[in-house]
């Protein structure tokens, strides 16, 4: 079973999701003869104190690691700390901070981000949350979506593992677009992390 952790510093509904995906906990599963789960999410990585994802990881009752940019960036980048928790792979879902070259030495292919939108078009410095969003639908773009890809050391650039589309409507807001894409994560990430797991 492998060993995930989330990096995430917001609302963390696709923490929420990955999470259930994962289902019982190991020695439940055992207890009730069911399937081992593929994977497990043993520890929340996030920068900002106070975030939704905070409050999540402590109904689950999973760890948190909180860091900081100098560290982070400067230093080791929590290398030793991922390790000792035993984790396997890396999930970016809502975390801005770029991934430097020390994390990514680290776990080379097993750091994977979500971004809101159709890359190679609408990533990169800046390109985030509502930004996307906004932009997409000041182009009139008809369509938009979301990928998900291996983290390299260029914003929203590794190779792309999945992608999934849902059309833009004339009247759609930023808000409205979000939404549909945020239902359009939710139901596609934590399948993806799934299948690469296995
Ligand atoms: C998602 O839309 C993701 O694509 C983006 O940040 C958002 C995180 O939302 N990178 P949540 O915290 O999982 O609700």
């Amino acid at each position: 079973m492998k060993r995930i952790a989330i990096f995430a510093s917001g609302a963390g509904s696709n923490a929420q999701k990955i999470i259930e995906k994962a289902g019982l906990p190991q020695s439940s599963a055992q207890e009730s003869g069911k399937n081992l789960p593929i994977y497990k999410v043993s520890l929340i990585v996030c920068n900002k104190p106070g975030a939704g994802v905070i409050h999540l990881a402590a109904k689950e009752n999973i760890p948190v690691l909180m860091i900081e940019k100098d560290p982070f960036f400067r230093g080791e980048a929590y290398v030793g700390e991922l390790k000792e928790a035993g984790i396997d792979y890396i999930i970016l879902a809502g975390f801005l901070w770029k991934i430097p070259l020390a994390l990514i030495a680290a776990y080379p292919n097993k750091i994977i981000n979500i971004h809101p939108a159709l890359l190679p078009k609408y990533g990169g410095k800046g390109m985030y949350g509502m930004h996307v969003h906004k932009a997409v639908v000041e182009n009139q773009e008809a369509e938009s979506g979301i990928t998900i890809h291996y983290v390299d050391e260029l914003y929203d650039h590794g190779q792309i593992i999945f992608q999934a589309t849902c059309p833009v409507y004339k009247e759609d807001t930023t808000d409205t677009l979000a939404q549909r894409i945020h239902a359009l994560e939710h139901l596609h990430f934590p399948a993806v992390i799934a299948d690469l797991m296995q």
